[in-house]
């Protein structure tokens, strides 16, 4: 049996039960997570060869101080930086160092701002100049299945139709789906229940609720599904070395749909954005 409780009245912690936000925590969560949509949308501009994911953090930080948001993974569990930023093979969790981005790569960049408490958490690819069309094409694929799992989400509907939606798709389009790393509920935790996976079955998981808000980020990759554990302990790569891609929203349960925090401002959807 799934519990649901009053976010406003439940413990802060994760006990597992799936917390219903109010039309004021929508607020919240909105404010934070246009300021995480803004900052992916600024990073399009610095993202090219020769520019360090040691770069994109410290812009993350900076961005993040004009506008009063504190970096939710700085200091996470040990995370020594301000944002992910995951290159070629390397799936979720990639650490900013100060190798610079070579032509053809692509990065994902992973921001999670905190702002009055509530966390906007979101992901995009990145193309670093001009990349081959295998890439490009697991790029439209994954932002395509991310698409796919927000249609899936409505009051009635299950987190299982969400993970079908886009397992259905990627694997239609001969890619796999990443199974170690899943959706979580979000708000004033960073990582709260429920899981979304990103594959499933129609009507599994948890009945989806009005007030409900977690984020969907799946992971697709060109080749096997198997993922690795770097010896940092943060990095997952594709054990077969194919290249990987994910994109992330945070949304939250409405009567007839859902709303998309972290939309773009400027309307990005796939890169270029220019
Ligand atoms: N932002 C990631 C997510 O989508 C979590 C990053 S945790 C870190 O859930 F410690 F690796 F930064
Ligand atoms: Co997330
Ligand atoms: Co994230």
């Amino acid at each position: 049996m799934t519990a649901y409780v009053d976010a406003t009245t439940a413990p802060m912690k994760n006990t597992g039960a799936i917390k219903l936000y109010n039309e004021a925590d929508f607020a919240g969560m909105r404010a934070a997570s246009q300021i995480t949509a803004a900052c992916l949308d600024a990073l399009a501009e610095l993202i090219k060869p020769g520019v360090t994911t040691q770069e994109i953090d410290d812009f993350v930080v900076e961005f993040g101080r004009k506008h009063n948001a504190i970096p939710a993974t700085l200091n996470y569990r040990g995370f020594t930086k301000s944002c992910c930023t995951s290159i070629n093979h390397v799936v979720c969790h990639g650490i900013p160092n100060e190798k610079p981005l070579r032509e053809g790569e692509i990065v994902n960049v992973d921001v999670t701002y905190v702002l009055d408490g509530w966390h906007g958490d979101s992901s995009r690819m990145y193309a670093v100049g001009a990349i081959k069309r295998a890439a490009e094409r697991l790029i439209e694929v994954t932002y395509k299945s991310l698409e796919l799992g927000i249609e899936a989400v409505k009051p009635g509907n299950h987190t299982g139709d969400i993970g079908h939606a886009i397992q259905t798709y990627a694997e239609a389009e001969r890619c796999s789906v990443v199974r170690e790393f899943c959706g979580h509920g979000v708000g004033k935790l960073f990582h709260d229940a429920p899981n979304i996976l990103h594959y499933g079955r129609p009507g599994e998981g948890v009945e989806l609720r009005p007030g409900m808000i977690f984020t969907i980020e799946p992971m697709i990759n060109l080749g096997r599904p198997a993922v690795k554990v770097l010896s940092d302990g943060w990095t997952a790569v594709t054990r077969d070395r194919s290249l990987t891609a994910q994109f992330e929203h945070s949304v939250g349960v409405t009567e007839t749909g859902c709303e998309i925090f972290t939309s773009s401002p400027a309307g990005y959807t796939l890169p270029p954005y220019a």
